[in-house]
């Protein structure tokens, strides 16, 4: 990000984007999401530097999603959930973490063609973070 005009500008294509799959309910109200609500790495906001740790790490090998946040995991800071939601909005599968568990590392068996998937990766307290893979 270089300025808070691509920030806005990038912002608008992620909204934009998410209308046009449905992953939002409605359009009208998608294109007037504010900042701070949804996260990348691209365009991490408030919580510019720390995208290495809370944006999710993707890899796909067949209907195989394997999903990372290299974040820490500790009683008061961890990483709540991974989502998995096919390009026209229907969650495909989520996984909840407890504060105990080593690592967020969530593993998903894909039904169905898909040719993108966005992931969500949740922090307790850094909010929510997204990211799409194109298959
Ligand atoms: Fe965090």
């Amino acid at each position: 990000m270089n300025n808070r005009r691509d920030f806005l500008k990038a912002s608008l294509v992620v909204s934009a984007g998410l209308a046009a799959t449905g992953l939002m309910p409605g359009s009208a109200r998608a294109a007037t999401i504010p900042e701070g609500i949804i996260y990348t790495k691209e365009n991490p906001g408030r919580w510019a530097g720390k995208e290495g740790s809370h944006s999710p790490v993707i890899t796909v090998e067949g209907n195989k999603l394997t999903v990372e946040t290299k974040h820490e995991m500790t009683e008061h800071h961890y990483i709540v959930k991974h989502t998995v939601i096919s390009g026209d909005g229907q969650v495909l599968d989520e996984n909840t973490f407890y504060p105990t568990d080593e690592k967020a590392i969530s593993t998903f068996e894909i039904e169905g063609t898909h040719s993108m998937l966005y992931v969500t990766s949740f922090c307790d307290i850094h909010d929510l973070w997204l990211a799409e893979v194109k298959l």
